[in-house]
């Protein structure tokens, strides 16, 4: 996802308001965000919502008015803590789930009316999910066989796909007779030989051991850098999320709280939360000391933010709450309690390390303040 690129198909008219409203192809009028546009063959989730009561009966927003643009031959992480929506907006794509509010297109076309068989978008679930009594070529052949596909079509594409997936030498075996990892690798190819636009997977590594787990995340970024089709991988790992995404959304209670690559959410967090979520971070005491660097535990620091919005010792003038300014240390560091009172409420704000373009991760063991 990026802002940069001039979009093919601008749906948002340039009007200054947060949103507008443009009739669609019945004539309805439905509000848009002004910051999604539909991109040629590209994925728009437009103000999506979906709402459950839970057994308790409360109401709980399991996504809370949405909007993305995944662009067309990306990688795409939705990546966040367990709860916060991931998998309901995976089903949602893929017509498992029906949205309460929103809408979802694929380049030009809607999808989240139609139903799911129809949509271009195929799921690779954690379970696998492979018919045990076929050999690994007929579950990958199954899907073109219900879609009644000529026969030769269908041994040329399953060939393909068991090519792909490096499994052409066991197209004869059952599945009971594969490991975890090949497994995944069938569960895959039969995913893709259909052909979608769109894969969507939701945590597929989870099940498989470290080693295997990593072979995997690097098989699977090939597999779409190969195919240029939209994979959207949900994952709670931001170890896994920061290694193989193009774009990252990172999510908390029902809303992306940051969209970048992953440089830009690791390098500059947009808030509190995605810095903490992201990487082994410490969130130490500051207060400005003047627009450049701040003052911590008496040392004075550079910071990569402008603060010259903010007034020396703190930002109480600027109607902030007293709390905490939180820094990532260069070359090591403590853990630092936070919450003090006159000190900045700031966000976002890193200390550039002078020795490497990315900032250095705090060890907690070598205090360096
Ligand atoms: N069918 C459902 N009925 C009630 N609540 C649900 C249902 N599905 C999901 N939820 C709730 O919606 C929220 C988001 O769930 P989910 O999308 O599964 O999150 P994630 O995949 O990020 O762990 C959670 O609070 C979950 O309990
Ligand atoms: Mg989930």
């Amino acid at each position: 996802m990026t802002t940069t690129q001039s979009p093919v198909h601008d749906a948002i008219p340039s009007s200054s308001a947060a949103e507008s409203h443009q009739p669609d192809d019945n004539g309805v009028h439905i509000s848009r965000d002004r910051n999604v546009e539909r991109r040629e063959n590209g994925l728009t989730i437009n103000r999506a919502r979906k709402t459950f009561r839970s057994a308790e009966g409360k109401l709980v927003h399991a996504i809370d008015d949405v909007s993305l643009n995944i662009e067309a031959g990306e990688f795409f992480v939705l990546l966040g803590p367990s709860g916060c929506g991931k998998t309901t907006l995976l089903r949602s794509i893929g017509g498992l789930e029906t949205l309460d509010a929103g809408e979802i297109y694929l380049g030009d076309q809607r999808i989240d009316e139609m139903p799911p068989y129809e949509r271009p978008v195929n799921t690779v679930f954690q379970s696998y999910a492979l018919f045990p009594n076929m050999t690994v070529e007929q579950n990958i052949a199954f899907g073109l066989e219900m879609e009644k596909k000529p026969k030769d079509y269908i041994k040329r594409k399953t060939q393909e796909m068991l090519d792909l997936v490096h499994l052409s030498d066991i197209g004869k075996r059952l599945p009971s007779q594969l490991s975890g990892g090949q497994q995944q690798r069938v569960a895959l190819a039969r995913s893709l030989a259909k052909s979608p636009k769109v894969l969507l997977l939701d945590e597929s590594l989870s099940a498989l051991d470290f080693k295997l787990r990593r072979q995997m995340q690097v098989e699977l970024k090939r597999l779409q850098r190969e195919t240029g089709i939209i994979f959207i991988f949900v994952t709670h790992d931001q170890e896994e999320a920061l290694s193989m995404a193009d774009h990252i959304a990172v999510f908390s209670k029902g809303k992306p709280e940051q969209v970048g690559t992953p440089e830009e959410i690791y390098d500059k967090p947009a808030n509190r939360f995605v810095a903490d979520f992201i990487g082994d971070i410490n969130f130490l005491d500051a207060s400005v000391h003047d627009a450049g660097s701040v003052e911590v535990e008496g040392k004075i620091l550079p910071v990569a933010q402008d603060l010259s919005g903010y007034a020396k010792g703190g930002g109480r003038e600027r109607g902030r709450a007293p709390g905490t300014h939180h820094a990532r240390p260069c070359g090591g560091g403590r853990p630092a309690g936070h919450g003090r009172n006159g000190h900045l409420h700031g966000f976002g704000c890193a200390l550039p390390c002078p020795s490497r373009r990315r900032y250095a991760r705090a060890d907690p063991r070598q205090p360096a303040i």
